[in-house]
């Protein structure tokens, strides 16, 4: 099997696995417990708590557990909503390109009397700075834009867009699911005030992730019951994974410039070979991408067939053509930046990590060519096309 939809999830690393395994035999205690086996466990949270901090710059009373990137999306969301409500702000400027976490979010707040404004995306996948400047408006209470996009990979300019929020006293959250461990991050000097992570997207495990707050932003519960996490979200915790996030965390950090530099190497190979397919374009910026991220569009290509035929060749893509609630709209990200209906049905999402090679690569660039090849062979559509019936929308 080649894994590529490292987008969606991320392999458990060894050490991470450890670290779990390690906590359910000798740290099982519930940190609330007074006695010294369950401060052992307290202790274990910290130490996972100063780490996370430490990785992207945050003070360690900041990060928040949560059970992954959508609750730490709704919360900072819900949260800052509260707070814009109480100084009668109710505006808050987003992206049409956010994960659902984020869209559906908004929507419920627009159900309760929020103006929500999407900023729209330019076709490189780039949100620019002047944008979200211009939105700004006086009864601005949250500015959120995702660090770097799920399915075209594109990454914002988040240091610039921070400042500007930063200027002009407006809350700025991003959504950092798919930057955090790939991406250098630092809350400071990148003037973010809340920040979304998962631990799942860097080898770390399913249900865990955190939402930073800096220090002195009220949040609103989510789920009310005991005292953990200074009262914020109730729970006990689960200690197992959040030293597993802390250590997968570290080690991604640890290693992201030589991981990043054998990911890009695979990736422009890849990007290369996928060009040369005719009728076909790249999403997002060439450049400005995460580093394991192609995206591609065929024309004359259904998403879903070309997935199910790649996974008969063993290769586990994702295409954005399919939303989550099993609907056949195409991906809200590839209209958002332009793509045609047509167009944006035949997506392919590969995300690689260090562990891909050379020659997964070249099976996928040889694979993808063939399925690509033999679908358009069986294609009314595409016959029209070649026979001058109707017009190519890409060269
Ligand atoms: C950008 C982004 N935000 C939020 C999420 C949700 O994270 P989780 O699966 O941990 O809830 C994802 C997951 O794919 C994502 O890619």
């Amino acid at each position: 099997m080649i894994y590529a939809d490292n987008a969606a999830t991320t392999k458990m690393s060894r050490s991470a696995i450890n670290a779990m395994l390690s906590c359910m035999e000798n740290f099982w205690g519930n940190p609330s417990s007074l006695y010294d086996f369950g401060q052992k466990a307290a202790e274990n949270l910290n130490r996972a708590r100063e780490i996370i901090a430490n990785c992207i710059g945050a003070n360690s009373s900041e990060i928040y557990f949560t059970s992954g990137g959508s609750e730490a999306d709704n919360q900072a969301l819900i949260s800052a909503a509260a707070i814009g409500e109480k100084h009668g702000k109710r505006h808050i400027i987003s992206t049409a390109f956010e994960h659902h976490a984020i869209l559906h979010t908004l929507k419920k707040l627009e159900r309760k009397g929020f103006e929500i404004e999407l900023l729209d995306v330019h076709e490189d996948g780039i949100i620019s700075p002047q944008q979200v400047g211009e939105a700004i408006r006086e009864d601005t209470c949250l500015v959120t834009v995702m660090f770097a996009n799920n399915e075209i990979g594109t990454v914002q300019p988040i240091e610039e867009i921070g400042k500007i929020c930063r200027a002009k006293k407006v809350l700025f959250h991003t959504d950092a699911v798919q930057a955090a461990g790939h991406l250098p991050i630092n809350v400071q000097t990148q003037n973010i005030d809340m920040l979304s992570i998962s631990a799942h997207k860097f080898h770390g495990a399913k249900g865990t992730g955190i939402l930073y707050a800096r220090k002195g932003i009220p949040l609103t519960n989510l789920i009310e019951g005991g005292a953990q996490e200074k009262g914020k979200r109730a729970g006990t915790e689960n200690l197992p994974a959040v030293m597993a996030m802390a250590t997968a965390l570290k080690d991604a950090c640890d290693n992201m410039t030589d991981n990043n530099a054998k990911i890009l190497a695979l990736r422009e190979k890849l990007i290369d070979g996928l060009a040369k397919i005719p009728h076909s374009t790249l999403n997002g910026d060439r450049n400005n991408r995460l580093p394991g991220n192609v995206s591609f569009c065929f024309e004359g290509i259904e998403g879903e067939s070309l997935l199910l035929l790649l996974d008969d060749k063993g290769i586990c893509a994702s295409s954005g053509s399919a939303c989550t609630s099993g609907s056949l709209d195409p991906s809200h990200v590839l209209l958002a930046i332009g793509r045609p209906h047509e167009i944006a049905h035949g997506s392919l999402r590969l995300t690689i990590d260090e562990n891909n090679t050379a020659e997964e690569i070249d099976c996928i660039i040889k694979s993808v060519g063939e399925v690509v090849e033999y679908l358009r062979s069986i294609s009314p559509l595409w016959k029209d096309k070649i026979s001058g019936k109707r017009e190519f929308i890409l060269s």
